[in-house]
């Protein structure tokens, strides 16, 4: 099988790219990624020792550069991880998500489709749903539960899904879409809550907690979510979508608190600071579906999911370290300094 996986270089893209080469002797993986400042080549060092792998740069929306990439390689199957993913940024400057995560959707279908690619796959996410309320913990989403988006991020997302169903329906494209919960592991940018806090509270500084830290995300550790898509590519049927989450629900406040238990450091830290615009309230999946269809069960629980990755936060220093010493440092600043 010879895959294109699209946004490789960024957070999921990488862990699936892992996860395939591990599993998969026999696959050869193109990954195709514009090294946006999410992306880093040296996330993907170990990949480039295998020879099944080959990493091409560049951007999903340019439709010349993309076509000639399909004509040339002659893939079976496409999964898009490419996006611009962070609902602060999102906030700040929407252009941009539209670009990548529609139009950019919209480029890699039209090759899909000239190219006669077997599968599509299309990596969403439950943001697309809007949010669940608080005072309602029996209330989950379900594929059915309509499209609500509240943030410019989710709303291209869920315009991306429209499109990836409109093209299964108008052209017959075989694609599937997921839509996961938040994901946490190696290699997650620290401009998110999970990475963000380990690093900032490994360096004994202020953690901000946006309002009063009582949103509810619903987090699977990555590996989970990378099993789901290797079943739905294989398995999974043409047109349909499928929610992934592990029933892992917890406050902000909680996952913080977690993370400072695990590294001994003191609660003082915690710093409410201004909430989010249009901030989501509640995101919980119901994953009823892949578990029925395709037999999918996450395998790692939360308090073993954040100690392992605590663990490759504190192993792997050099990585983030180098991060947070770019454009990440002007980032903070105009998100953070006046909350
Ligand atoms: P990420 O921001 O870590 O990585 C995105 C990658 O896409 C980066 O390597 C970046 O360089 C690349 N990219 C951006 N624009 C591009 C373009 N125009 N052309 C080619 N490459 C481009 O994101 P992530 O957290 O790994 O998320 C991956 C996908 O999973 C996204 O589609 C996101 O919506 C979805 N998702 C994420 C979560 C989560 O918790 N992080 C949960 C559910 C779904
Ligand atoms: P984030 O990791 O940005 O993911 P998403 O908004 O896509 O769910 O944020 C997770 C939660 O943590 C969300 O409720 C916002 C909150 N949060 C903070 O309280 N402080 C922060 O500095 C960040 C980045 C997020």
């Amino acid at each position: 099988m010879n895959i294109l996986v699209t946004g490789g270089a960024g957070f999921i893209g990488s862990n699936f790219i892992y996860y395939m080469l591990d599993k998969y002797k026999d696959y050869k993986i193109v990954c195709l990624d514009k090294l946006t400042y999410a992306g880093n080549l040296s996330t993907l060092k170990r990949a480039f020792e295998n020879p099944n792998f080959q990493f091409v740069k560049g951007d999903i929306s340019d439709r010349v550069f993309v076509f000639e990439l399909f004509k040339e390689k002659n893939f079976d199957v496409v999964v898009n991880f490419a996006a611009e993913s962070h609902v602060d940024r999102s906030i700040e400057d929407p252009e941009i998500f539209l670009k990548t995560n529609v139009i950019g959707t919209q480029v890699l279908m039209d090759a899909a489709r000239k190219f006669d690619i077997k599968r599509f796959h299309q990596v969403s996410t439950d943001e697309v749903y809007g949010d669940l309320p608080l005072d309602r913990p029996d209330s989950l989403f379900t594929e059915e539960t309509p499209l609500r988006p509240s943030s410019p991020y989710s709303a291209s997302k869920a315009a991306a899904d429209l499109l990836v169903l409109a093209y299964y329906r108008t052209y017959k494209l075989p694609v599937t879409i997921s839509r996961c919960s938040n994901n946490y592991g190696p290699y997650h940018f620290p401009e998110k809550l999970i990475p963000l806090m380990i690093i900032r509270a490994l360096n004994d500084q202020p953690l901000p907690v946006y309002g009063d830290g009582r949103n509810v995300r619903d987090w699977l550790y990555v590996e989970d979510h990378c099993s789901a898509i290797d079943l739905i590519i294989h398995h999974g049927r043409e047109g349909e979508v499928y929610n992934i989450g592990g029933r892992n629900e917890r406050t902000n406040l909680e996952v913080v608190k977690t993370i400072l238990k695990e590294l001994g450091k003191p609660e003082e830290l915690i710093t409410f600071v201004k909430d989010r615009p249009g901030h989501d309230l509640r995101y919980a999946i119901d994953p009823s579906k892949i578990k029925n269809e395709l037999g999918w069960e996450p395998k790692t629980s939360f308090e073993e999911g954040i100690k392992k990755t605590i663990k490759w936060y504190l192993d792997n220093r050099d990585w983030w370290e180098e991060i947070i010493s770019g454009e990440y440092k002007d980032y903070y600043e105009r998100m953070y300094s006046n909350r």
